[in-house]
């Protein structure tokens, strides 16, 4: 078992890079599946979600090439439309091959996610939408066991899902007829899925607006597409920044993608410089104020920079409210940041109440999932003296080797190996 062995108090300084968004990749690979054509993709991260998507489609027959940054996926000779409980287990977002493999298979096995550390997380809109379509679906041993053919529909999905949104599209791209999906999510995640899908030969209308118009075709193509840039990574760096009263360069950072969270940090004397391919961050002067932190869809303020900026309130100047709206059980890091000296009430499953205090101090501590653990590293920077951030497995799902980025901004942190 690795952690991360943090000593706080280090302004971050310099330069660092952030690559392809790992949710937007991770449905881009399971599109691969929808074309006998190689998909070539640019500006890979191989994070662990990614490896696990990528043996996912490995045991379904597509060959998989890895080179540098780069990722060549070809579905040429499926040999199982059946995902198997090991890899959806691991790995929610495999549940996403469903929609392509039915499509253009007429059939799909594909494990139930089950539960998870964030919330229940069901999946009654990706079936609905499905089911809409013409999809004949019955539920055995633990598995979604989906059959076609499917035909164009008209879905309205009740609430907002970024998975099935993706999953719906994927689906729809190759399916006879006129599907019409109302209400889809609009993350930049999904508008490249979008991207990627078009150049493939999909007919999509509406983008970026709430009806999507999906005309089916009966073959798409191969497509080479450069993933979009991670703007939760992003936004992670642009926290610590803030945190730690640094400044810092983020190569392929995009602004225009957190404006959600880069505007709670401008009363705390933050500022940001776009420039063609890099985002600056300057938090030298800052005086660190509270703000309300609400999370919603997109462009909304974003779910998964909830913990972040928790840490960020800990140390504030102020009392503010964190409310969750997106998921209900998002709170799992709180408890963690107490023992480091954070004031927190815990009101619901939705909400908390911080206020904040000078300092936090190191402490052991356990990430519970991605997300929170990236939390509680962020808050182990300011902390005085050392900070021991057990079960990172949950970090590397979604970071490259985080430390060493935070290390080359002048952190200090290590990857330690734990016996236990
Ligand atoms: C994706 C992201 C995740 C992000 C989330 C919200 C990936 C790999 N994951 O997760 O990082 O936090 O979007 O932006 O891209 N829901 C239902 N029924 C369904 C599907 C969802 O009730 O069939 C609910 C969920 O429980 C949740 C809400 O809808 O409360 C939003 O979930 P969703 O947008 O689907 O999240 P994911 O796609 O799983």
């Amino acid at each position: 078992m690795y952690a991360f062995k943090i000593k706080g108090e280090n302004r971050l300084t310099g330069s660092v890079s952030v690559k392809g968004a790992k949710n937007a990749v991770l449905p881009i690979m399971a599109a691969s599946l929808l074309t006998a054509e190689p998909l070539h993709l640019k500006n890979i991260s191989f994070l662990s979600d990614v490896n696990t998507m990528n043996a996912l489609l490995s045991s379904l027959g597509v060959c998989v090439q890895t080179n540098a940054d780069e990722l060549i996926l070809t579905a040429n000779h499926i040999s199982s439309t059946k995902a198997a409980y090991d890899f959806v287990s691991k790995m929610r977002a495999s549940f996403w091959v469903l929609g392509p493999l039915l499509a253009r298979f007429q059939e799909a096995t594909v494990s139930l996610p089950g539960g998870c550390a964030i919330g229940a997380r069901p999946v009654d809109l990706y079936l609905m939408a499905l089911t809409e379509m013409g999809a004949d679906i019955r539920i055995e041993n633990g598995y979604v066991i989906a059959k076609g053919p499917l035909h164009g529909a008209e879905i309205f999905f009740p609430k907002v899902s970024v998975g099935a949104t993706h999953n719906t599209i994927m689906a729809a791209v190759l399916t006879a007829g006129t599907t019409i999906i109302h209400n889809p999510a609009l993350e930049p995640e999904v508008m490249d899925l979008i991207a990627v899908l078009k150049k493939m030969g999909a007919q999509i209308e509406g983008v970026g607006t709430k009806k999507l118009i999906i005309r089916g075709v009966s073959k798409l193509s191969g497509a080479t597409h450069s993933v979009i840039a991670d703007r939760i990574e992003t936004a992670s760096f642009v926290i610590a920044t803030a945190m730690t009263k640094g400044k810092i360069e983020i190569n392929g950072g995009r602004q225009d993608l957190i404006g959600a969270v880069t505007d709670l940090l401008l009363p705390s004397q933050i500022s940001f410089q776009q420039t063609d391919h890099s985002l600056i961050v300057d938090a030298t002067n800052a005086c660190l104020k509270s703000v309300p932190v609400i999370t919603s869809e997109y462009p909304g303020f974003p779910t998964d920079a909830q913990a972040l900026m928790t840490s960020f309130l800990s140390i504030s100047t102020g009392d503010a409210r964190v409310s969750e709206h997106i998921f209900e059980n998002r709170f799992m890091h709180i408890p963690e940041l107490q023992r480091m000296g954070a004031h927190i009430d815990i009101i619901d499953g939705h909400s908390v109440f911080i206020h904040g205090v000078p300092e936090l101090s190191g402490a052991t501590v356990m990430a519970s999932d991605l997300r929170g653990g990236v939390g509680l590293v962020l808050a182990g920077l300011v902390a005085k003296g050392e900070t021991l951030v057990k079960r990172i497995y949950h970090i590397d799902r979604g970071y490259y080797h985080l430390e060493e980025k935070l290390t080359q901004l002048g952190a200090d942190i290590q990857r330690v190996h734990l016996d236990d």
